[in-house]
Parts: C-alpha cells; structure tokens; sequence
C-alpha cells in the first residue's frame, strides 16, 4: 500500500482530496451533468424524497456530508426539510455553494467540517445524507458510523455511490468510458485530468452494493436497502437506525 493510500481503498491522503476538490470548483456542476448524461438530476431527487421521510416536524434536521456545491443539500431542502445543514472539507465547495445559496434565496447552512469527526451531538438529525462522498472518505465504516452516530433512533443513513461495474457484456463500454474517456474530458473542462483519473481509480476499489450493505448492517443499521441507479453503475443504500 503506498503512502497516498488509505487503508479502505480510497487512493489518496486527505489533504490531495482537500486540494482536488478545491482545484474543479468552477466546473465541478457542470462536469457532473455531463458525465451521468444528466442523470445526477433524478438521483438527487430521489435522496431528497427518502430524507423527507423521516419527517416529524418543524425541528427535523438533515445533514448532507461530504456535501460538495450544494446540489443534494439544496434539493433536500426543496422537498420541505425545514433545517439542513451541509458539509465540506473543501473550503473551496463550501464558497461556492454558500454563493448559489445565496444567489437562490436558500436558507441551508453550508459548514467546513470533516465526515469523519463531524461537529454534531448524537441522534440530533432526522438524516444524514452524503452523495458521491464516501468513496473519498479514508475509513468507509467509521464513515458510515459516524453518520449513523449523529441520526436519530428511527432517521436514516443515505449514501448515493458509484459502484464498481460488474455488468458481463456492458462493462466493456462502460468501462471504457470511465477510464479512457472522461478523463479526457474532465481535462477539456476543468483542466485537471488527475481528478477525473481519480473518480474512476477510486470507484475501482469501492466495495461492491453487497459489501456496503453489510457495512451499513455492522454500524447497527436496520432494514438496508440497496437501490441500483445509472444502468447499475450507481448504487443507493439507505439504512435505519433502530428505535
Ligand atoms: C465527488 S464530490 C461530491 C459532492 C456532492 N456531494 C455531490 O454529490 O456533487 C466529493 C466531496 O467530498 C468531499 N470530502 C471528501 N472527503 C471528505 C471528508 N472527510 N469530510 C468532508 N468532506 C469530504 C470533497 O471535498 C468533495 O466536495
């Protein structure tokens, strides 16, 4: 295992990730619509509608971590959680959907913070969320833990992620697309082909939809689950912390 590789997989330290993340900021929405060919649209839409369900009342809290510019944050807030609340390590993220919330009348708090170690007390939100995220985190079970720590008795765990892509015929194309192409075009667009190299390299090493499950089933999760998205190469797990 090389110095940059963290003990789940995932290919590279902390702070690379940090300054990444920071280095795609301008383009990263729009990069992230053209790569899922605008799929990324309903998938946020459908992680916001299960947050909601965990709705009680007028004090219901969701945090999205690992929350980027903001897109599932806001789509949360959308379908009527009344508090939301994302975070980021990437101060550059954070900047950005602090502007977008602005520009849109948005009342989500948007904060720096680490997943891993996040600054809420236990069981004080109705959910967590976390989009396309936990593949970056160095630990994925004590990420998922620590989710399940800050979630109520009865509120859930949602994790939306890229999953390695097992299809017998499809994922010659697929993958293909995945490491030759979009590099290529995470390049023409951002100017950083390394992080596109990464999003690939990463999902490489991700467990598959099975393997999560079990992780989220070993944090003292209930009733797991696992809903494929994007053809398959997109898992959705949602699991509930016991009452
Ligand atoms: C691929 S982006 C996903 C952003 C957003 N959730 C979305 O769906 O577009 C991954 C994000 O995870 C953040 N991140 C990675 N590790 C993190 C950690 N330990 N704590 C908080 N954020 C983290 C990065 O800064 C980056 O913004």
């Amino acid at each position: 295992m090389s110095s940059s590789q963290s003990q789940s997989g995932a290919i590279s330290s902390k702070d690379d990730v940090q300054q990444m993340f920071d280095a795609i900021v301008p383009r990263y929405d729009l990069m992230n619509h053209i790569m899922t060919f605008g799929m990324d649209f309903r998938w946020r839409r459908i992680m916001a509608r299960i947050a909601s369900q965990t709705l009680t009342g007028p004090s219901d809290f969701v945090v999205d971590v690992a929350c980027g510019t903001g897109d599932v944050a806001f789509a949360i807030e959308r379908v009527g959680v009344p508090l939301v609340t994302g975070l980021d390590y990437s101060s550059g993220m954070i900047a950005e959907a602090q502007r977008k919330a602005k520009k849109r009348g948005s009342e989500v708090n948007f904060i720096e913070g680490d997943g891993m170690d996040m600054p809420f007390k236990d069981g004080v939100a109705s959910a967590a969320t976390i989009s396309f995220g936990m593949r970056n985190l160095p630990d994925y079970a004590a990420g998922v833990r620590e989710m399940a720590r800050i979630v109520r008795p009865g509120g859930k765990v949602i994790c939306l992620e890229a999953t390695p892509y097992d299809h017998p015929i499809l994922k010659y194309p697929f993958n293909f697309y995945f490491y030759r192409v979009l590099p290529v075009i995470g390049k023409l667009l951002t100017g950083k082909y390394e992080a596109y190299k990464y999003l690939p390299d990463s999902v490489r090493h991700f467990p598959r939809p099975n393997e999560l499950a079990q992780t989220f089933r070993d944090a003292g999760l209930e009733d797991v689950q696992v809903v494929m998205l994007g053809f398959g190469s997109v898992a959705l797990h949602v699991g509930t912390k016991p009452l």
